[in-house]
C-alpha cells in the first residue's frame, strides 16, 4: 500500500533551491494537500515523488522503498500534471484507456475502466473528441480521468481543477475526495486554491521558497496557525501589531500603537518583547459600549459579499481590521464612528517575525 516519504530533500535547479531539505511522511490512504504562493516548490516536490526528477539530495521512499532513480512508470502512480499533457493524436478515449491499454488489460476491462473515469468527469459523450476539441477544463477533467484510469493506488494531482470554472470545481472536488476514501487511494493534491486545500484534504501542508512551513488538518491550519505566514496564507485575517505590557498564567496585556491596549491568551512571549496579534474577520465583532478588548475606530468602507457583509475599519491603532457579519444584521455605514471588539480566545499571539510583516 502506497505509503510517501521525504526524508532530507532537496531540489537544485542551477543556483535555485526549488526544495530545500524537506521532510514529509504521507500515510497510506491519507489525502494531503499542498499549498503555497507561486515558486514556492509545490510541482517540484511533486515531480520528486513521481519520478519525473530526481533529488539533489536526500531520498524519496514508497512503502519503505527509496525510490530516487526509479521512472516514474515503474512507480504505479496516477499522475495529472499541472500543465495539462494529453496526447494530443489520440481521441478523449484513447488517453483515458492509455494506462490500462499499456498494462495489457483486457478489451472489456478497459471498457468498464475508461467509462468509469470519464462518467466521473462527466465526459463519456466527448470520448471521440481529440484534446484540440476540447476546452482547457474540459482537457483538464481528460487529464483527470486518466490518472483514475491508471488504477495506481497513488495519485498525484499537480493543479487538477485550477482550469475548471467555480461550480464544477467545488462538484469535482467533493467527488475526488470520495472517491479517494471510497477505493483507499493516497493522494498527494496540490492547489493555489486554499478553500480547495482545506475542504478536499486530511491534511495540508503549507510551503514557502522551497521549505514546509507547516502541516496539520485543515482545521487546526485555519483556526490555530502556529505560524503567521500560515495565518495569513490560508484564509484572511487581522494582523495587529504591539508589544508585550505584561503577562500573568492566565493574561497577557497587550501595547498596541496610539497606547491602546488588548488582554490575550498567555503566551511564550515575555514582558517588552514585540509580537503581532491575529484575528479572523468572522471572530471580530461591533459593541456600542466601551469596554474592556474593544478599540475604537472609523468604518472606511462596507462590501457586499453574498451571504455576509464585510466592514473595513481603521482603527486608532493604525491597524486595519476587516470584519465580517452575517446578514442580516444592524447595518453600519462609512464614515461611522464604532468600537470592535476583540474576543482574547480567537486572537493568537505570535512574536513579531524578524523580516516583519511584510514577508508574510
Ligand atoms: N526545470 C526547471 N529549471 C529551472 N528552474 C526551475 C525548473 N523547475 C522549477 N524551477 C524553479 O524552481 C522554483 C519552484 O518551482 P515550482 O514549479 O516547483 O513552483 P510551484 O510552487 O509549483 O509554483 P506554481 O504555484 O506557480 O505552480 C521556481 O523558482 C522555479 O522557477
Ligand atoms: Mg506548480
Amino acid at each position: 500500500m502506497p505509503e510517501v516519504e521525504l526524508r532530507n530533500v532537496s531540489k537544485r535547479f542551477g543556483r535555485i533551491v526549488a526544495v530545500n531539505t524537506t521532510n514529509l511522511k504521507i500515510e497510506d490512504g491519507e489525502y494531503l494537500s499542498i499549498v503555497g504562493p507561486s515558486g514556492c516548490g509545490k510541482t517540484t516536490l511533486v515531480k520528486m515523488i513521481s519520478g519525473v526528477w530526481e533529488p539533489s539530495e536526500g531520498d524519496v521512499l514508497i512503502d519503505g522503498k527509496k525510490v530516487n532513480v526509479v521512472p516514474t512508470e515503474d512507480r504505479d502512480l496516477g499522475y495529472v500534471f499541472q500543465s495539462i499533457a494529453l496526447f494530443p493524436h489520440m481521441t478523449v478515449w484513447e488517453n483515458t484507456v492509455y494506462s490500462p491499454l499499456v498494462k495489457d488489460k483486457s478489451e472489456n476491462e478497459r471498457k468498464s475502466i475508461g467509462e468509469d473515469s470519464l462518467r466521473l468527469v462527466n465526459l463519456l459523450e466527448k470520448k471521440g473528441l481529440f484534446p484540440s476539441q476540447l476546452s482547457g477544463g474540459a482537457q483538464q477533467k481528460v487529464g483527470l480521468a486518466r490518472a483514475l484510469s491508471s488504477k495506481a493506488k497513488l495519485l498525484i494531482l499537480d493543479e487538477p481543477l485550477s482550469a475548471l470554472d467555480a461550480r464544477v470545481r467545488i462538484d469535482l472536488r467533493y467527488e475526488l475526495r470520495k472517491l479517494v476514501k471510497r477505493l483507499g487511494l493516497t493522494a498527494i493534491h496540490v492547489t493555489h486554491d486554499q478553500e480547495e486545500a482545506l475542504s478536499v484534504a486530511d491534511r495540508t501542508v503549507v510551503m514557502r521558497k522551497g521549505r514546509i512551513v507547516e502541516m496539520g488538518s485543515p482545521r487546526q491550519l485555519y483556526e490555530r496557525p502556529r505560524h503567521p505566514f500560515t495565518a495569513n496564507f490560508v484564509g484572511e485575517g487581522n494582523f495587529l501589531e504591539g508589544n508585550i505590557k505584561s503577562t500573568s498564567d492566565n493574561w497577557c496585556f497587550v501595547e498596541l500603537r496610539n497606547q491602546q491596549f488588548l488582554s490575550v491568551r498567555p503566551t511564550v512571549a515575555r514582558a517588552g518583547e514585540s509580537v503581532i496579534l491575529f484575528i479572523r474577520p468572522e471572530n471580530l465583532r461591533f459593541t456600542k459600549e466601551f469596554k474592556a478588548n474593544a478599540l475604537p475606530g472609523t468604518v472606511e468602507d462596507v462590501q457586499f459579499v453574498g451571504s455576509y457583509l464585510r466592514y473595513k475599519v481603521m482603527l486608532e491603532t493604525e491597524d486595519i481590521a476587516l470584519i465580517d457579519l452575517q446578514i442580516p444584521h444592524e447595518r453600519i455605514n462609512a464614515g461611522e464612528r464604532v468600537m470592535v471588539e476583540f474576543d482574547p480566545t480567537d486572537t493568537i499571539v505570535y512574536q513579531r517575525p524578524p523580516e516583519g510583516l511584510r514577508e508574510l
